[in-house]
């Protein structure tokens, strides 16, 4: 049995920050709803507790809540902010709007002495963010740190093994946040700290052989990182029982579908059952006098389906479909936690329904996106895949507004190549002259096009040509964005380079839009 942390969901911002911190400190965590019943929570047997962040305030009716119990079961219990304070009133402490609202880096000192506090300073930053506040302490705590507005910025007792801390250690604003969360999972819940990926990698090559036995399994390939990592992981446990289909649909970047082919096709390195599907044709086809975006997507989506169908009726019945569901699709479609995070157009096909399979397996459900990518190094995945930036399903469809054709997809996938090599280039001498990155790296980087075309004079030629969008935006989690400030002359180089050699393009924008009110996509 692996140890296990469990972090419990009072709705907060931060919730997967708080799992995926306690897993880089080398301890397996899963994300609850703080409608989880307790019996659950025993069964699982879990080393500690962590109580999340919350919009409410716990003194209210309705906010959520625990029963007490789960701080009498004798498994140490860390509530952070709203955790802290739902954790203080149910025990007796008082907990109510505070006199002056804590936001952002606050100085804070500490009673190092505390097993949560070893090995940090007495007086750092610690980022807050609440309106309620602990004013007293419940009986038998002991108050551990305090700021100039907040008496109780944390307390313990340390014979409970209860922790309340007010302040988010999760956040990398909190200075020793990391080493706070460390000296909790091991000093206070003595863990050995048994989650490294290679163990993980090990494990799942068992136990994916244990579950398929000698059956067969089928995978949609995509070539983006969590099905590439999957496919590493079902090739190393069962060889050929794998069937990847990897369908090319035409729309993504330049290279793309001869590089994945390199890796995984017969010439690779992995063993298995390697099908890619030229398809490109039929979806230029398909989408020819089609401008309305979500309609686009929608047909991409569903002849991608409809594809995947064909080829898996020509393989035949399997007993496994596999997919590289990762755990904040888990969490986010609601089976663990509670934050509210909303995605609507993500999802692009489905499920096939007429392919004949017995069960689905989903290698990567409980990895987040940095642990596959660390599974997938583990696996011997090149970087350049791995690290890969995200890619939407529709791909090239969504980044050239208006109607798709095969000219159009080879003029974005041009200047997008061009751009993407300026741009590492750029960010490469950047790091090499300064010894770090640049603060305008992009999360998210790349071309579109634009369906407006305008007048230019190239020699002495009038031109009637298109217009590149170029996009590069700043992001944590992709739900709020912001451009990002590349250098006048990085542009200027791409743009240079982008009209010299990309046929049918006679100007260049850059996009600024935030999101909201933009989004990352064109469409
Ligand atoms: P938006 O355009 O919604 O994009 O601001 C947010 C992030 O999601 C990616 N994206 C998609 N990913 N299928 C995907 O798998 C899609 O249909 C899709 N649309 C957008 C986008 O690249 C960005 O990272």
């Amino acid at each position: 049995m692996r140890e296990t942390v469990i972090v419990i969901d009072f709705g907060g911002q931060y919730n997967q920050l708080v799992a995926r911190r306690v897993r880089e400190a080398g301890v397996y965590c899963e994300i609850y709803s703080y409608k989880t019943d307790i019996e659950k929570i025993k069964e699982m047997n879990p080393k500690g507790i962590i109580l999340t962040g919350g919009p409410n305030s716990c003194y209210e009716e309705d906010s959520p809540t625990y029963t007490k119990e789960l701080f009498e079961l004798g498994i140490p219990v860390l509530g952070l902010c709203y955790g802290a304070q739902l954790m203080q009133h149910i025990l007796g402490g008082k907990v109510e709007k505070a006199p002056v609202r804590e936001y952002g880096k606050t100085e804070t000192s500490f009673d190092v002495n505390s097993k949560l506090f070893t090995d940090i300073e007495g007086v750092s930053t610690t980022w807050m963010s609440h309106f309620d506040y602990i004013k007293e302490a419940a009986p038998g705590f002991k108050v551990v740190a305090h700021t100039k507005d907040c008496p109780v910025a944390a307390a313990e007792d340390e014979e409970r093994k209860l922790y309340a801390i007010q302040f988010h250690p999760e956040v990398l604003h909190t200075q020793y946040g990391k080493e706070i969360l460390s000296n909790y999972v091991y000093n206070v819940c003595e863990c050995k700290g048994d989650w490294k990926m290679d163990t993980f990698v090990e494990e799942s090559i068992k136990a994916i052989r244990d579950k398929v036995g000698n059956g067969k399994v089928l995978l949609a390939l995509s070539g983006g990182v969590d099905s590439s990592v999957a496919a590493g992981l079902l090739s190393k446990a069962i060889g050929k029982q794998l069937t990847c289909v990897f369908v090319d649909h035409g729309l993504l970047r330049k290279n793309e579908g001869d590089e994945v082919e390199e890796i995984f096709g017969p010439n690779g390195n992995y063993d298995l059952n390697f099908v890619r599907v030229n398809a490109q044709q039929r979806y230029y086809d398909k989408l020819s006098g089609v401008s309305e975006p979500e309609n686009k997507r929608k047909i991409i989506g569903e002849e991608f389906i409809r594809i995947f169908e064909e080829e898996a009726n020509k393989i035949g019945a399997v007993d496994f479909l596999a997919q590289g569901t990762i755990y904040p699709d888990v969490v986010e479609s609601g089976l663990g936690g509670e934050s509210a995070v909303i995605k609507s157009h993500h999802n692009v096909g489905g499920l096939p329904d007429t392919v004949d399979f017995k069960e689905i397996i989903e290698p990567l459900r409980d990895l987040f996106k940095d642990e596959v990518r660390k599974a997938g190094l583990e696996l011997g995945l090149p970087e350049y895949l791995v690290f890969r930036q995200p890619f939407p399903g529709p791909g090239l469809g969504v980044r050239i507004v208006g109607e798709v054709t095969e000219d159009k997809v080879r003029i974005v996938q041009d200047a997008d190549f061009i751009y993407r090599e300026e741009v590492d280039n750029a960010l490469k001498v950047y790091k090499e002259e300064n010894g770090e990155e640049a603060d305008w790296k992009p999360d998210q980087y790349f071309a579109a096009l634009t369906n407006m075309q305008s007048v230019g004079v190239m020699g002495d030629e009038r031109t009637y040509d298109f217009a590149v969008c170029l996009r590069a935006v700043k992001t944590v989690d992709f739900m709020t964005a912001e451009s990002s400030e590349i250098p006048y002359e990085v542009l200027n180089k791409v743009m240079t380079r982008i009209i010299n050699e990309v046929k049918g393009v006679n100007r260049v924008m850059y996009d600024l839009t935030s999101k909201p009110p933009g989004t990352i996509e064109m469409e």
